[in-house]
């Protein structure tokens, strides 16, 4: 059952143990509320049997029901503080291990997983849904677990008492249950509809935020708003629908089910004026009838959440089987040699590959450059060198072994990335370098700093190195960006380097001093570097020509350039300046 219980409702052990819990004490707790009705009968019950026999009732002491209400009211004190602390307060346990699980899971998938999905869906499902979970967990299942057990209980109890008066006050409890499950399936339909809505409305104002400089700047806000106004209004109406379609349902299930005093009390005049029932156990399922439906009552109150639990759930169960990138974390060599063997890749599964054949060395100690026209695969190979992804046919070595049997964090610890598009935190400059090497002192960072040549424009900057940057380094140019994150590459002093596309946007005179730094950091190391500037890669000891995803060229420059009609010579004479008109 536990295990059951884990699996249907995506938990850890612990919260599937406290779930049960939690539905047991609910159940006590029903019973509990029960307790003063039982002191009411008894009451009457002393008063009534001997009128009922033609004696006068006499109450000799009221002790006794003064006792019982305080043992009354102490039990269901006793039992209410149980039952809050096995459901709330482990229900918000367990909503933070499911949160820390996700992002411990979010943490370990390979990057492609971040391609194919929005930032916006991701986000709702660690905040939104396990919010909800937790809300449905906290005031709606354990209670509807625990009140039909308790209404279980009471029927088999009840039963044995007087089986037609069970009847006729339970029916209503099977017929009820059958109606939610029969229109389930179409109140999920339709609150997927409104879920999936939200999700676009959402995503809509995020993009609105994302692109604001776009927008503004193309003159687009009249239509931007013109399209988030159209996904709010059917947010809405979807909205309206499905809270609609569940008020009615909901609200028939209530109905139903206060049909069973009703009935009771037709069914049992009727045995009782046939002399088959006594009038005390009539009473008796009188008054228990008023009780016994409230908590399946208020559980439905709750019930609409029960019919998005699904959706929620199979979310989280989706992220969680997710495959994760694994590999062995006691890798360690001393070659840091990179070798592409026969490579084939696609970013998506079906989809044209973007790399087709690709074999090539990038040999510890040398300077190893990717070229080629912008699209041909030059940024995917260098990702596949870390195992951002993992490739589709072949193999990629590091040092002889394969890269798919190493842990993607373990691997990522010998290397030194400077990637095209630079990520900055909204921190100083000095932190944002700091990341290369955590523990590292303020006179490494700015050594790093230096050799980057972040000096010139770091001292502009109002407070210098301890200036805020801005989200992503909004406050600085793309070459500054660049920089810093070179600084941070050096820092690190990682085996492997790889440098893509490094200082594209950095100028000429700050380029040549760059390189002059970045050519210290390379003696003994395996470079990979990516460049468009030839003058950048004229020094390497090898180039490789990638163009639409296969390698059409490799070898020195030397060699390449004596190669008549070559990409590379080609690129070379476009970019020599007195080629330039
Ligand atoms: N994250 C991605 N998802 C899907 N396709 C991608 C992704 N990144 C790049 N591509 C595609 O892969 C091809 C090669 O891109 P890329 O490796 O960036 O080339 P280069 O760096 O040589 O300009 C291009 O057609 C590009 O559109
Ligand atoms: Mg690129």
């Amino acid at each position: 059952m536990l295990k059951y219980i884990q699996k249907r409702f995506a938990m850890s052990e612990q919260g599937a143990k406290d779930f049960i819990k939690g539905a047991l004490w609910t159940t006590l707790q029903n019973f509990s509320f029960m307790l003063p009705v039982i002191l009411v009968y008894l009451f009457l019950e002393h008063i009534l049997a001997p009128y009922l026999n033609g004696q006068e009732a006499v109450i000799s002491s009221l002790w006794p029901y003064i006792v019982f209400s305080i043992l009354s009211v102490a039990t269901v004190y006793v039992i209410a503080w149980h039952q809050y602390n096995n459901t709330y307060i482990s229900v918000y346990n367990e909503s933070a291990v499911r949160r820390i699980s996700l992002a411990e899971k979010l943490r370990k998938l390979p990057l492609s997983y971040f391609g194919e999905r929005n930032l916006s869906d991701l986000t709702s499902t660690v905040m939104q849904d396990a919010t909800d979970l937790e809300h449905t967990f906290s005031h709606a299942v354990p209670q509807l677990v625990g009140s039909l057990v308790t209404l279980a209980l009471a029927m088999a109890g009840l039963s044995f008492l007087n089986w037609q008066l069970a009847i006729a006050v339970f029916w209503v409890v099977p017929v009820a249950l059958m109606l939610l499950q029969i229109t389930r399936r179409m109140q999920t339909k339709e609150h997927r509809a409104g879920y999936l809505l939200k999700r676009a409305v959402t995503e809509k104002i995020q993009e609105g935020i994302r692109q604001v400089q776009e927008i503004k700047s193309y003159g687009h806000e009249e239509a931007y708003l013109h399209e988030l106004s159209g996904v709010q209004a059917r947010f809405e109406k979807a909205q309206i629908k499905g809270e609609l379609l569940i008020g009615v349902i909901i609200n028939a299930a209530h109905s139903l089910i206060k049909l069973g005093i009703p009935t009771l009390i037709l069914v049992g005049a009727t045995l009782l004026l046939d002399g088959n029932v006594d009038f005390l156990t009539y009473l008796f399922f009188l008054v228990l009838s008023s009780v016994i439906f409230n908590p399946l009552l208020n559980a439905l109150e709750h019930g609409a959440v029960l019919f998005f639990l699904d959706i929620r759930i199979n979310r989280m169960k989706e992220i969680m089987d997710l495959p994760v990138q694994s590999g062995t974390t006691g890798y360690h060599v001393d070659d840091y040699t990179i070798r592409f063997n026969r490579v084939g890749f696609s970013y998506k599964d079906g989809e044209g590959k973007v790399l087709h054949d690709v074999s090539f060395e990038a040999r510890q100690g040398e300077v190893t450059a990717l070229i080629g026209p912008s699209g041909g695969g030059k940024s995917t190979a260098a990702k596949l060198a870390a195992r951002f992804w993992d490739v589709n046919n072949g193999s990629i070595t590091l040092g002889g072994t394969d890269i798919t049997t190493i842990d993607p964090e373990t691997l990522l610890k010998n290397y030194s990335i400077v990637f095209q598009d630079v990520v900055l935190f909204n921190a100083s400059v000095m932190d944002n370098i700091r990341i290369g090497k955590k523990d590292a002192s303020d006179g490494e960072v700015l050594c790093a700093a230096h050799a980057a040549r972040c000096d010139d424009f770091v001292h502009n900057l109002p407070q210098g190195y301890r200036t805020i940057i801005g989200e992503n380094g909004s406050t600085l140019s793309g070459g500054e960006r660049q920089r810093i994150s070179i600084a941070r590459a050096l820092l690190k002093d990682a085996p492997i380097v790889l440098l893509d596309e490094a200082t594209a946007s950095v100028d000429a005179e700050n380029e040549t001093k760059i390189q002059a730094g970045i050519s210290e950091l390379v003696t003994g190391r395996t470079v990979l570097i990516i460049a468009h500037r030839m003058r950048t890669v004229a020094n390497a000891d090898k180039v490789v020509v990638l163009k639409e995803g296969q390698v059409v060229e490799q070898g020195t420059p030397q060699e390449l350039l004596k190669k008549n009609g070559g990409v590379y010579k080609n690129m070379v004479e476009l970019q020599t300046p007195h080629n330039r008109e």
